[in-house]
């Protein structure tokens, strides 16, 4: 879905990404860590068109960014959502209007955009509030907005610049959640880039750590987080990751095939350990097949995980409906 070879971008006489080597697959939740000034946001907007790079291949859906001309790029932007971390919403504008504007911008007929912001409320949870201010919502509901409205053109890649940094960590997992649910659903590729451990290893599959202009390692999150190489260790090490890894808990939840069987809450350094379960991603929605379903949860029970309810669930019984179309059940999991 974005092939990036050997990106190059200076501004001025200072060159900030210096050869950027990635490859994201369609569909997977890809984590872009790095230190601040690394060059992660720079990055970020050569992906959406916004920033032209000086050398090097770009393809993102197929496309070759630098033959594009100014009114391709324009149409091209559409298939890129975009969500920040300060929101980005314009506030004389009621949920319903934000979310409608890129659609106005692009003509769309005013029942097909009644049509269209209806159903992305419903998606994000936000229905009862089509008519209120962002300055009526709480972070996290303008977060959902910003998510809704950077969907709207129904894109293939939504790119999020540290989308869960200004929410608390229970909001943060919300937010995390219903981004993992969109991916699910929609089958949209998604890049997050994050100084929050607790993103790449809560929903990402795969993961790249920027670090003076250049990739320094990339794969599968369960495997850098098992290997640990040193640019992890780095990242660990400054003060933003560790100040944050010491108190944060992520809520899992056991997925077999469309039923949530479990729910739980780690310490990270026990979701740095679920690495050595035999699952088949390690995150907020952790996939489980029903056969191996023992195998973890005693794995989980030596770990000490806080199960919830208190004692573990019976998997197929109380199994509750896991719909992906739903992230007001996925609100429901979080406040069971
Ligand atoms: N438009 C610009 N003009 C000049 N310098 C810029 C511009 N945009 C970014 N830079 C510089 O490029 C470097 C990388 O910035 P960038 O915002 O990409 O870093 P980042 O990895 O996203 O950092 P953070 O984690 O703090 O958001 C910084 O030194 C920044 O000052
Ligand atoms: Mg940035």
């Amino acid at each position: 879905m974005i092939l990036s070879r050997n990106i190059r971008k200076s501004f001025g006489k200072h060159q900030i990404l210096k050869g950027i080597d990635l490859h994201i697959g369609k569909g997977r939740i890809f984590g872009l860590a790095g230190r601040s000034g690394a060059g992660k946001s720079t990055f970020l907007r050569c992906i959406n068109g916004i920033e032209p790079y000086d050398d090097g291949s770009l393809q993102v859906a197929g496309v070759e960014l630098a033959t594009l001309r100014d009114r391709q790029l324009r149409s091209f932007r559409k298939s890129i959502g975009m969500v920040f971390q300060q929101f980005s919403l314009l506030e004389r504008l009621t949920v319903f209007e934000n979310v409608a504007l890129p659609m106005k911008c692009w003509n769309y007929d005013n029942r097909t955009i009644r049509t269209r912001v209806d159903e992305l409320l419903g998606l994000v949870g936000l229905s009862a509030k089509r008519s209120q201010k962002p300055w009526e919502l709480s972070g996290g509901q303008k977060q959902r907005v910003a998510i809704a409205r950077a969907l709207s053109l129904t894109p293939e890649i939504l790119l999020c610049d540290e989308a869960t940094s200004a929410l608390d960590p229970k909001t943060a997992q919300e937010i995390l959640l219903l981004l993992k649910g969109i991916n699910l659903q929609l089958g949209i590729t998604i890049v997050m880039v994050t100084h929050q451990m607790s993103v790449l290893t809560g929903i990402c599959d795969e993961m790249a750590i920027m670090e003076g202009g250049r990739v320094d390692c990339q794969g599968a999150v369960e495997t850098i987080f098992r290997q640990q190489p040193k640019a992890l260790r780095n990242l660990l090490g400054s003060s933003r990751a560790s100040a944050e890894s010491s108190d944060v808990t992520t809520t899992v939840f056991l997925v077999d095939k469309s039923d949530v069987v479990a729910r739980m809450v780690f310490d990270l350094d026990v979701m740095l350990h679920i690495s050595k379960v035999p699952v088949s991603g390690a995150g907020l929605l952790v996939n489980v097949p029903a056969d191996r379903f023992d195998e973890v949860t005693r794995y989980l029970d030596q770990r000490q995980v806080n199960w919830y309810p208190e004692e573990a669930p019976d998997p197929s019984p109380a199994a509750s409906r896991f719909d992906r179309a739903e992230p007001e059940m996925l609100d429901q999991c979080i406040n069971r």
